[in-house]
């Protein structure tokens, strides 16, 4: 079912405390609150037990930003899908380009971990967006629907529908440089057409996808409003309650 989502991306910021911190907030600061959507906070692993433990889950949605490409194992270092499920946390964001461009994640890695994610119970957020020379040449439909096919398009129909997309144009990541409510229309119009080729309408329709990159307070009512953006991934306005509540009550 396709559902309205703002959800936070952490990323490598906060330590154990000022995590429960935040978290801590955020849950007090939504409480008693009816929302227009999900709230997911997608935190640095060692969190995940802690916060998922600390606030109220049902509002809001514990995601781990990232999980190991094999089940389980002699992986110095790594850390599984199922050790995320054992803490509670329901989601997992994979694919994000921080990860594809520092760590090298392929779009071969990316399915193995969407299908471990999937059979362990978590929902993946998965990132896709072209980088700025990419839209300069105008292949950016082009990339983000060969993102899609080649990490996704292997799942079934019903496996698919356990999946929430983030177009996040590469270029609008933590510079400032929101893209215009016009574009991500444009680009989330296109997403959901290409799925609807491979699954059909009820599928694409179904499907949450979500923009990010520069999302904040000031631009997230404008980008929600587009009829093919079902909320944002969040990342510098994510840390801290004053910069995150305004956007989750943009809905
Ligand atoms: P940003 O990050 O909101 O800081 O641009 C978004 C993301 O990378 O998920």
């Amino acid at each position: 079912m396709r559902k309205n989502i703002v959800a936070g991306n952490w990323k490598m910021n906060k330590n154990l405390q000022e995590g429960l911190t935040l978290a801590k907030e955020l849950d007090a600061a939504l409480k008693g609150k009816t929302l227009k959507c999900d709230v997911v906070i997608g935190t640095p692993f060692i969190h995940l037990a802690s916060v998922a433990s600390a606030i109220d889950t049902k509002k809001i949605g514990v995601a781990a930003q990232n999980c190991a490409d094999k089940a389980s194992g002699a992986y110095t270092g790594e850390v599984s899908a199922e050790m995320i499920a054992s803490t509670d946390a329901k989601y997992v964001i994979l694919g994000h380009s921080e990860r594809r461009a520092y760590y090298h994640e392929t779009p071969e890695i990316l399915k193995e971990k969407v299908l471990l994610a999937l059979a362990n119970g978590l929902t993946p957020i998965f990132c896709i967006g072209e980088v700025l020379a990419e839209r300069e040449a105008e292949k950016h439909f082009d990339v983000v629907k060969s993102q899609v096919e080649a990490s996704l398009f292997n799942l079934s129909a019903e496996d698919f529908g356990k999946i929430i997309l983030a177009y996040e144009p590469v270029w609008a990541i933590g510079t400032g440089k929101t893209a215009t409510a016009a574009q991500a229309q444009e680009m989330h119009a296109f997403i959901r057409k290409t799925l609807a080729a491979k699954y059909g309408e009820k599928v694409a329709n179904d499907t949450s996808i979500l923009y990010g990159g520069s999302a904040n307070a000031s631009n997230a009512k404008e980008l929600f409003s587009n009829p093919d953006v079902d909320g944002g991934l969040i990342g510098g306005a994510a840390l801290g309650v004053d910069k995150f509540l305004p956007i989750i009550e943009a809905f």
